[in-house]
């Protein structure tokens, strides 16, 4: 066979093996074995040297010919190889859109944690910074810089879990007041939420851990009025705005005048029923104008600054809103229970 022909047979030749490869590997073997460098094409270009010069530039471009024809089709059957590869993809990892999807169990947030939110929103917006303050706690920011010496009968009141002689799990989230009054100056506006515990027997009504948010302002010439609107104000936001308040003169150690904060039952509008047990009212905090003591116990001149403190009961608060029976249900984690408060 002259070189000619040698050329026209591997065009011919590799064009139909190039028509019927299977896979991407015999491709790749048919492009090495025409176009590689060990391949038939270099090997007859080997040959070129024993041509006359005449002869030379015509093969050489009968060559390249054969080269480009080779090369064109390897690229096209490389292209027509990755649509099939794709198609073969798409068809296998085809979806059933028709399955039904599967649905993940969804938590929520606890009644508590939504009450408390609730809360911070309210005197967030009435301009109150949120203050966090130890559950473990000295028995010094928990009685005595409220006013509330070792031996004072107010003691009673609080039935504490002492930790050592003078550490203590909190009873009352007023132990931050006297925290944030050592720490600020005047104007102070805050809140602390937050657990707090007693050692008290468990019942419907009574839990050793349960939850308080203190309220705090001082600054010059605030009074009992201040204390009144600022309660009205949260009252209103919490059980709407026809609920009525009640201030009923009361004692606590670390405020002078204190008063116990009722609201009328949202649950009966005031008439009774079981939620107040017949007497149309709730009570939900005990506040005061905060006791000179306390004050100048924390270097604020009670001359210059007056100031009035609140404690909310949240755990009251969350069983009169969604009328849970039973304290004891907000801390036993039932599923049942809590799922029923998803996405309020
Ligand atoms: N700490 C009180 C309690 O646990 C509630 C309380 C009453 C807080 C009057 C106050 C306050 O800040 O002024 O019963």
């Amino acid at each position: 066979m002259s070189i000619w022909e040698q050329l026209r047979q591997i065009k011919e030749d590799g064009l139909r093996e190039l028509e019927n490869f299977l896979d991407a590997k015999e491709l790749d073997s048919i492009r090495v074995r025409y176009l590689g460098k060990k391949g038939e094409l270099t090997a007859i270009l080997k040959q070129m040297g024993k041509l006359s010069p005449e002869e030379r530039p015509a093969v050489g471009q009968l060559a390249n010919e054969v080269r480009q024809a080779l090369e064109a089709a390897v690229a096209a059957s490389q292209e027509k190889l990755k649509e099939k590869e794709l198609a073969a993809r798409l068809e296998k990892e085809s979806l059933d859109v028709t399955l039904p999807g599967k649905r993940r169990p969804l938590g929520g947030l606890h009644p508590l944690s939504i009450v408390q939110n609730d809360l911070i929103d309210i005197f967030q917006s009435m301009g109150f910074d949120i203050v966090d303050g130890p559950e473990v706690e000295t028995d010094y920011y928990c009685f005595e810089a409220l006013n509330v010496p070792k031996d004072h009968p107010a003691r009673d009141m609080q039935d504490t879990f002492y930790l050592g002689e003078n550490l203590l799990l909190r009873t009352q989230t007023s132990a931050a007041q006297a925290r944030v009054m050592e720490q600020r100056t005047p104007p102070i506006r805050i809140v602390c939420p937050g657990r707090v515990y007693r050692a008290d027997e468990v019942d419907a009504t009574h839990s050793p851990v349960f939850h308080q948010m203190e309220g705090l302002v001082v600054d010059k010439g605030i009074t009992m009025c201040d204390l009144k609107g600022c309660l009205e104000q949260f009252a209103h936001e919490i059980y709407g705005p026809e609920t009525k308040v009640r201030f009923r003169p009361s004692f606590f150690p670390f405020t002078e005048p204190s008063v116990e904060v009722d609201v009328s039952c949202s649950e009966c509008g005031g008439k009774g029923c079981r939620i107040c047990k017949g007497t149309g009212w709730i009570e939900i905090l005990g506040a005061g104008m905060v006791h000179p003591n306390v004050l100048r116990g924390c270097g604020i001149d009670p001359d210059v600054y007056s100031g009035f403190a609140f404690g909310i009961g949240i755990d009251r608060l969350t069983t009169t809103r969604y009328r849970v029976s039973d304290i004891r249900l907000l801390f036993e984690n039932d599923g049942r229970f809590l799922s029923q408060f998803q996405g309020r």
